[in-house]
């Protein structure tokens, strides 16, 4: 059984601060400090280049793969971690159409993140719209795939309601119809037991800073079912992911396995610290890890009730149909936040008018959610939030 009171301790979060925000971006283990400096002393600056091999700076890639394997349910070697989660979604997208070349269509909801539509946009010019892109209501997705759908594209946790979709029952449907998965984590690993073994995903990519706690702009990983590894074609040939890159061929021969997704030289540093804050996982059972998350957002849903203020839950009511977080319709809801934000309880604002709060059980327990409702009952008793008013925004909200 997990005792996720010894966690808390761990994370370095300013005294008095209520962190709310860990789906944006989680917060830092304290011992990072320490192991950074390690990493820049003892690897960087004392084996300088022959670190690649010394340190084995060249195979982390996959070494942290199958760290985060673990978390999502993937088999070893299946998963390569680097680059951006945007530029992963571009790698598994192209992928699973060119191994469904003949159908027409990329289908995805509004509920995905934007960044992951835009890849797909992109990759329609790029193919001289032989593709086209449906994007559909959340509760329309298993209803549209049909024989000519190639590609169902779909983050699990939508960004700003929470709203989960079955990634199960979507992705059997998917396959009745011959089509493929490719599912965007960045929401779901770190907060939910996911198994991509057993879901029979087929590509899935994902982000290390939000419930992994990697720092910001940390490395992304991609995932690709290994019925399919020795058939896909990579849609970015990587010298990272050549065969013998240190051959210097000038024909581009994909490697075997997961590291041909590979593709270029990779932040070591960032790798330093996912690695470091990727170590607390192995003692961590997320199937309690979300029974824990659970009881937090509903006792700050409850309490949130108690206040009757004019916010409307966005986020579906039955906790097992949304993910980490919950958000709510607010009015004014960027300043709200930054009033919440000003007395020390941070969350996040979605335009136009959403309010987020995301729920890791590792740095947050009860104590926390009643300071942030006493919080929230303070600004809104007192109107703080109305000190925010024709203030310009930060180009971060
Ligand atoms: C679901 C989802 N997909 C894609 C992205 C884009 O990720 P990145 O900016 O790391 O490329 C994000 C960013 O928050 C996201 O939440």
């Amino acid at each position: 059984m997990t005792n996720f009171a010894q966690f808390k301790d761990l994370f370095s979060i300013p005294k008095g601060t209520v962190y709310l925000c860990g789906n944006s971006l989680g917060p830092p283990l304290k011992s990072i400090t320490e192991e950074i400096k390690t990493f820049l002393e003892d690897e960087w600056a004392k084996e300088l280049v022959k670190g690649w091999n010394s340190k084995g700076w060249f195979s982390q890639a996959k070494i942290i793969g199958n760290q985060i394997s673990k978390i999502v349910g993937a088999p070893t070697n299946s998963i390569i971690v680097g680059d951006t989660l945007s530029t992963q979604v571009f790698q598994a997208l192209t992928s699973a159409l060119k191994l469904n070349s003949k159908r027409k269509y990329i289908l995805t909801d509004n509920g995905n993140f934007p960044a992951d539509v835009y890849i797909a946009q992109g990759l329609l010019k790029l193919f001289k719209d032989k593709y086209e892109i449906k994007i559909v209501d959340p509760e329309k997705v298993t209803e549209t795939i049909d024989e000519d759908v190639a590609v169902v594209m779909l983050t699990q946790v939508d960004y700003r309601t929470g709203r989960l979709h079955d990634m199960k029952k979507v992705t059997e449907t998917a396959h009745n119809f011959g089509a493929l998965t490719v599912w965007d984590l960045a929401h779901s690993a770190g907060v939910l037991p996911i198994s991509l073994e057993n879901t029979k995903a087929d590509f899935a990519v994902g982000c290390t800073y939000k419930y992994l706690n990697g720092g910001p702009g940390s490395p992304a990983f991609i995932y690709v079912a290994p019925k399919y590894i020795n058939e896909v074609e990579p849609a970015l040939f990587g010298w990272h992911g050549h065969k013998s890159p240190f051959d210097f061929s000038l024909n581009y021969e994909a490697s075997v396995g997961i590291d041909k997704m590979r593709i270029g030289s990779p932040s070591i540093i960032s790798f330093a610290a996912l690695r470091h804050s990727l170590d607390i996982w192995e003692d961590i059972d997320l199937s309690e890890l979300r029974k824990r998350s659970i009881v937090l957002s509903e006792l700050f849903i409850s309490e949130l009730d108690k206040l009757s203020l004019n916010f409307k839950l966005a986020c579906p009511r039955d906790p097992n149909m949304r993910g980490g977080q919950i958000s709510y319709i607010c009015e004014n809801g960027y300043e709200f936040m930054q009033a919440f934000i000003e007395k020390k309880l941070i969350g996040d604002f979605r335009a136009p008018n959403l309010i987020r709060f995301g729920f890791s059980p590792l740095y947050l327990d009860e104590n926390d959610i009643l300071k942030a409702i006493k919080i929230i009952d303070q600004v809104s008793k007192n109107e703080l939030w109305k000190n925010y008013k024709n203030i310009d925004r930060k180009t971060v909200t």
